[in-house]
């Protein structure tokens, strides 16, 4: 039953809907903080395997949100430096921070093969979403 799901289920249940909707979400995943360690790890995801399964603080956009503790909005992935390249065909990205009592403790992070689509709109739904998520963690 769906009581019996584990959190990492959900989380890839929540990655699929996202992507399937929303055409121009083409790689949606979890990083989450590696214990102590100024590191994320990747979770749950969909879309194009990824060799970037480890993070450090402040190295690309991800790390950057890890410290930053705000959201990442990258409408040109080629004008940044301090980015990680996961696939060619990327050209956008967004990543959103998950608080657990305050704590940035990881992030949903999109891809898109669309050049510049994000807007506030995808930034409020994602933390809206985020939100959600830091209450089944
Ligand atoms: N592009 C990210 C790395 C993760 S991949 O997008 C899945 C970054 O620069 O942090």
């Amino acid at each position: 039953s769906n009581s019996t799901k584990t959190v990492d289920e959900r989380l890839l249940a929540v990655c699929d809907l996202l992507k399937t909707n929303i055409k121009y979400y083409n790689w949606v995943g979890f990083y989450f903080r590696n214990g102590q360690k100024e590191e994320l790890l990747l979770g749950p995801y969909v879309g194009e395997p990824t060799d970037h399964t480890v993070i450090p603080f402040g190295k690309g956009i991800c790390g950057q949100v890890a410290v930053s503790d705000q959201n990442f909005v990258v409408p040109d992935v080629s004008a940044q430096d301090n980015y990680i390249a996961c696939s060619i065909t990327v050209k956008a990205e967004i990543v959103v921070p998950i608080f657990v009592k305050g704590e940035n403790i990881g992030q949903i992070d999109i891809d898109s093969n669309t050049p510049d689509p994000f807007t506030e709109a995808d930034e409020r739904f994602l933390e809206f979403v985020c939100q959600k998520i830091s209450e089944i963690l």
